[in-house]
């Protein structure tokens, strides 16, 4: 696929194989946000990758999963991420970091879906209980995580200007509608 299909094929993936990834192409994809633009250069992110059951484990205890599935819904055991990447901020006074950390895990999602790995952003997260977990020292903020893993579903985008709340089928597919682009583009005037 070449990167314009890689982009707009890419979901968010909430259920998962239980097939481990390589820590290599982990550390592929931190190097991926390493290189990321980044405000007046000053590079204030740096990330925590998490493989170890144990660990996988505890941080799932502080993550929220798609706050529009209702009942309350989390992924069930043989279904987690196998990995994460918890995202932190070094200097959360420099207005711009929100941008840095976008552009860092848009690089993180699109080199994972590059080689056919899912994932998903999730903000929706327990910062302290995560800087607990892996001993954070205080002059980092927990920011973000990235759930990852081979993917064990496939969403499907439904072109909808109506609405913005994602829905699961009668067979349990995931719907996302995504705003067309004939509303949202302008070209030469508003
Ligand atoms: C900044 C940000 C925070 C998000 N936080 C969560 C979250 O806490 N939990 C979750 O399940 N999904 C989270 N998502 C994923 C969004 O729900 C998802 O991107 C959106 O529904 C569109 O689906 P798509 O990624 O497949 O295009 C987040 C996405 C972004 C960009």
């Amino acid at each position: 696929m070449n990167t314009y299909d890689i982009i707009v094929s890419r979901r968010s993936v909430r259920r998962f194989q239980q097939k481990p990834i390589d820590l290599d192409l982990l550390k592929n994809f931190i190097n991926a946000a390493r290189l990321a633009p980044s405000a007046a250069n000053l590079q204030p992110l740096e990330y925590i990758i998490v493989t170890e059951k144990e660990h996988c484990n505890q941080l799932f205890e502080a993550l929220g999963w798609a706050a529009y599935i209702q009942p309350k819904w989390i992924p069930d055991s043989h279904e987690r991420p196998t990995a994460y990447i918890v995202i932190l901020v070094k200097d959360s006074k420099n207005s711009y970091y929100r941008y840095d950390v976008g552009f860092a895990a848009a690089n993180i999602v699109i080199a994972s879906e590059a080689e056919g790995i899912g994932s998903c952003i999730l903000c929706n997260i327990q910062k302290e209980k995560i800087r607990t977990i892996f001993k954070v020292p205080t002059t980092f903020d927990v920011d973000m995580v990235i759930a990852l893993g081979y993917k064990g579903e496939k969403p499907i985008i439904e072109e909808r200007d109506d609405i913005v709340k994602y829905w699961r089928d009668e067979q349990d597919v995931l719907h996302v509608p995504k705003r067309k682009l004939d509303t949202i583009l302008h070209v030469n005037k508003f």
